[in-house]
């Protein structure tokens, strides 16, 4: 990571690089740090609506005491005044801006103003592409509560096909050496998704006793039209209630990207469940982020 300019995807990134992040970024949470990013200017440029990443993001940057600039394509001349992507990316550059955290809804959006970018890019998701600092938090997470993901075995549960979550977190569990089931219909879990030898399982219930962690994902309807699969469907088979909760064993965890849809790909039981972690992936969020950032902007230092 340290020697990276930007980061764009997990899929590039080795097992000493991703260690490098949790070590600094579980530094950053046992000590805050001193202003790292004094004097960089971070601007977030998201295109898609987003709650926690833009969050944590912004104070992710704060925390390092970075100055920052939160753009939205409404302001964006390149959008209402005939500016190219390219144009406004030579723009911010010759301002001097040091990191540009960019979300868009088309894959590759952010490799593109890589190109033409100065300074560092962090992909803060790009279509179903890619997530890499969700994906991130979730291994920290998963790190925190096991030491070693080595063999430990992990379910992705759900709309596997349209998440970018899902890719990138696949990516850094197979790097890690996590034994990873991916859940879910055909429609949402394609057998030939698992091009990579990664075993696809069309029946929860029979996962459940077997595996270390659940990561749920939300059903991304903004990413395909019809109903592949009817509520009712998707409830019957992949929702997590207190039924299937049961089936886990003592130790196991289960975590979600957010945004969750209650009743949906879970239910309240599983907000009251003891290994239910959303709230330390939140938390972690931000000092991962700062971890990232940091390691790009000043390397080992
Ligand atoms: C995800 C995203 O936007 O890709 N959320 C997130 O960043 N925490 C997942 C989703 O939208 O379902």
């Amino acid at each position: 990571m340290r020697t990276r300019r930007s980061l764009l995807d997990l899929d590039d990134l080795a097992a000493n690089e991703l260690n490098e992040v949790f070590a600094r970024a579980a530094a950053f949470e046992r000590e805050r740090p001193e202003k790292r990013l004094a004097g960089v200017a971070c601007v977030n440029l998201f295109f898609e609506p987003s709650t926690r990443t833009f969050t944590s993001f912004n104070l992710a940057e704060l925390r390092l005491g970075g100055e920052v600039v939160n753009l939205a394509p409404k302001d964006l001349s390149y959008l209402n005044k005939g500016e190219t992507i390219e144009d406004t990316v030579i723009t911010l550059s010759a301002m001097g801006i040091g990191v540009l955290v960019v979300r868009h809804p088309e894959e590759g959006f952010p490799a593109s103003v890589a190109m033409h970018f100065d300074g560092h890019v962090v992909n803060a998701g790009d279509g179903t592409h890619a997530h890499p600092t969700q994906a991130l938090l979730d291994l920290y997470t998963l790190i925190e509560q096991f030491g070693s993901l080595h063999s430990r075995s992990v379910a992705i549960v759900g709309d596997v096909v349209h998440s970018r979550v899902a890719r990138s977190l696949l990516a850094g569990l197979k790097r890690l050496g996590a034994n990873v089931r991916l859940v879910g219909p055909e429609v949402f879990v394609p057998e030939h998704y698992a091009e990579s030898a990664v075993a696809v399982e069309r029946d929860l219930d029979r996962v459940l006793p077997d595996v270390d962690a659940v990561l749920l994902l939300r059903i991304q309807r903004e990413r395909f039209s019809g109903t592949p699969v009817s509520d009712e469907e998707y409830i019957a088979r992949y929702r997590l209630d207190a039924p299937r909760l049961a089936k886990l064993r003592d130790t196991a965890i289960v975590m979600h990207p957010g945004p969750y849809n209650r009743g949906i790909e879970l239910d309240e039981s599983v907000l009251r469940f003891p290994g239910w972690l959303y709230t330390r992936q939140v938390m972690h969020g931000v000092s991962v982020r700062m971890a990232v950032i940091d390691l790009l902007v000043n390397g080992s230092a």
